[in-house]
């Protein structure tokens, strides 16, 4: 049978039986482990991330955690701050982070990262460049060989202005790839989905592999009208894995 877990129960133990969100509980508390009372925190957004945020507001209402700041790195993750009465700040008053947990749509064994399919990138890679320890938390099925090669979406936030441009632009970058890319939509009627920035996400896809990391970001980031890629190349500083045989953590 499949456990079920409340967002506040503990963790439950790794085993055949869980569910990827168990696992996803399992990291984000494991993770949590790593807070301590004074620190100013990047809180991560996604399913995996809003179990480090719920951990984390338990904590404080316990009492066992004390002067935390927040600093969330998307309009979702704010809100269940504020629900939850984590004091937050922003970089311009913070500009220096103790440690962000976050989750990762890939991670290769490198430690670099896709980010962004839940669309917050920017904010994300904004605040994690910020940090002095960045802790990423999966469950095993984030594992990849090389990111973007994985035939899964690479997103890249664009400004709206003449996005298809930019579309066809990224496209032609990534020919030798055999790269193909669309407009990410929202749900309602097909419009385009607009980040917290106000700005589009076009989700790009690989047939193979696109070789160097940084080459490949830094001809993304020449073209005018990119706003940020999903790359985090070199930022994580450990990923925790849950998978049902139990917790394995990566650092550089
Ligand atoms: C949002 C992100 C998320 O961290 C990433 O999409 C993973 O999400 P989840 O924990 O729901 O699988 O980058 O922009």
């Amino acid at each position: 049978p499949t456990l079920m877990v409340s967002s506040t129960a503990p963790p439950p133990r790794p085993s055949a039986t869980l569910t990827q969100d168990d696992l996803k509980k399992i990291a984000a508390y494991k993770a949590v482990e790593h807070v301590k009372s004074g620190m100013v925190l990047g809180l991560g957004t996604g399913s995996t991330a809003k179990h480090a945020v719920d951990r984390i507001a338990q904590l404080l209402q316990q009492g066992k955690l004390k002067d935390i700041v927040g600093i969330p790195t998307s309009t979702i993750t704010h809100e269940q701050a504020v629900r939850l009465g984590i004091p937050l700040s922003d970089l311009d008053s913070h500009p220096v982070v103790d440690l962000a947990i976050d989750g990762a749509d890939e991670v290769d064994p490198g430690l670099n990262l896709v980010k962004g399919r839940g669309g917050s990138l920017l904010r994300e890679k904004m605040v994690e460049s910020a940090c002095k320890k960045f802790i990423v938390i999966v469950d095993e099925s984030k594992l990849v060989k090389h990111v973007g090669g994985s035939r899964l979406a690479m997103p890249v936030e664009v400004i709206p202005f003449c996005w298809n441009h930019s579309l066809k632009r990224l496209v032609a970058l990534f020919a030798y790839a055999g790269c193909v890319g669309e407009l990410r939509k929202s749900g309602d009627g097909g419009k385009a989905y607009v980040t917290d920035n106000g700005n589009y996400i076009i989700d790009l896809y690989f047939e193979r592999d696109i070789g160097d990391l940084n080459k490949a970001s830094d001809a993304i980031l020449r073209l005018p009208g990119i706003v940020e890629h999903g790359m985090f190349i070199g930022l994580a500083t450990s990923v925790i894995v849950a998978g049902v045989d139990g917790i394995t953590v990566k650092t550089k």
